[in-house]
């Protein structure tokens, strides 16, 4: 008998068959995620507090120093990569190879459910086996190529998407988790955490974002949320603390234009090259 291509035309029936479609899928993953030399989700409890915007913050940061990368957006009900990074209105090309990422004009190639939606308002009203269906296709089918970072963005909480993505991963390097100062997100950071512990995934670190406001006036950092609660976060649960963002009103304003905030001449950008420099030291 001939060896089934997961159609099971060529087996006896589906249900005897001894390869299924999602063990196929299972090696289409591993051999697409085995080109890529590291694999980062971006996690946190609260919604809100700045994955989406450490995403292609890091991604940037990496793209300038010469590295490959790429960024998985995984936010099925709130897509935000395409617009943040200004291409949201190219359409990624495909043929027998798969699914080829749009590239924006920094070189990062991206890939969201929002460029397979009939527009841009139209929200995504599917349950978790659809959702892991998706985005386990953008792991298999899309044509990442030798990418040398693989950044993951992920919606808020430790549901479907987030244990989907982490049990789905092969060697996936790790979690960088994003908080915020208060109280309520570092509560909900902690639970990120815990979940990353119970699918044995690496934590590289915590991120305070919005830890701090930047005065527009004589940029000075001014803490508004509390001081500290990132790190003391980190120093309690045992895990690195990567580093503090500060709120830019500059820098959210760039990013509503599509422009990562470490393209600006800003306290955060630098901030973000010091994380990123912890990121690869620690991967090494
Ligand atoms: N350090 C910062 N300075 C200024 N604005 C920021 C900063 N971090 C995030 N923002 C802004 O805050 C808003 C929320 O950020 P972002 O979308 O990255 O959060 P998120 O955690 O991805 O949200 P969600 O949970 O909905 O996915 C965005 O408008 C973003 O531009
Ligand atoms: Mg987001």
């Amino acid at each position: 008998m001939a060896e089934c291509d997961g159609n099971h035309k060529s087996c006896s029936s589906k249900d005897t068959c001894s390869r299924n479609a999602l063990e196929i899928q299972d090696a289409k993953i591993k051999g697409n995620m085995g080109k890529i030399k590291h694999k980062i989700a971006i996690l946190s409890g609260k919604g809100g507090v700045g994955k989406s915007t450490v995403t292609v913050n890091l991604a940037a940061v990496l793209s300038s120093m010469g590295k490959k990368v790429g960024i998985l957006d995984g936010d099925i009900h709130g897509p935000n990569i395409p617009k943040m990074l200004g291409v949201e209105d190219i359409q990624p090309y495909a043929d027998e190879n798969g699914i080829y990422p749009v590239t924006t004009p920094e070189g990062i190639k991206v890939i969201s459910i929002s460029y397979f939606l009939p527009n841009k308002d139209t929200p995504v009203l599917w349950r978790g086996p659809k959702i892991s269906g998706a985005l386990r296709q953008f792991l298999s089918d899309v044509v990442w190529g030798d990418l040398d970072y693989l950044l993951i963005d992920t919606p808020p909480g430790t549901g479907d998407i987030q244990i989907t993505l982490l049990q789905s991963i092969p060697d996936i390097d790790g979690v960088v988790i994003v908080t915020t100062p208060e109280e309520v997100a570092i509560l909900d950071a902690k639970k990120s955490i815990m979940m990353a512990k119970t699918t044995n995934t690496p934590i590289l670190g915590i991120i305070e974002n919005m830890g701090g406001f930047v005065c527009p006036h004589c940029g000075e950092v001014v803490d508004i949320f509390g001081k500290g609660g990132g790190e003391r976060a980190a120093n309690e649960l045992n895990v690195d603390f990567l580093g503090r963002i500060p709120l830019d009103i500059k820098a959210r304003e760039a990013s509503d234009r599509g422009v990562p905030m470490v393209s600006l001449d800003c306290t955060a950008s630098e901030e973000f090259k010091k994380i990123v420099e912890k990121i690869i030291k620690k991967l090494k």
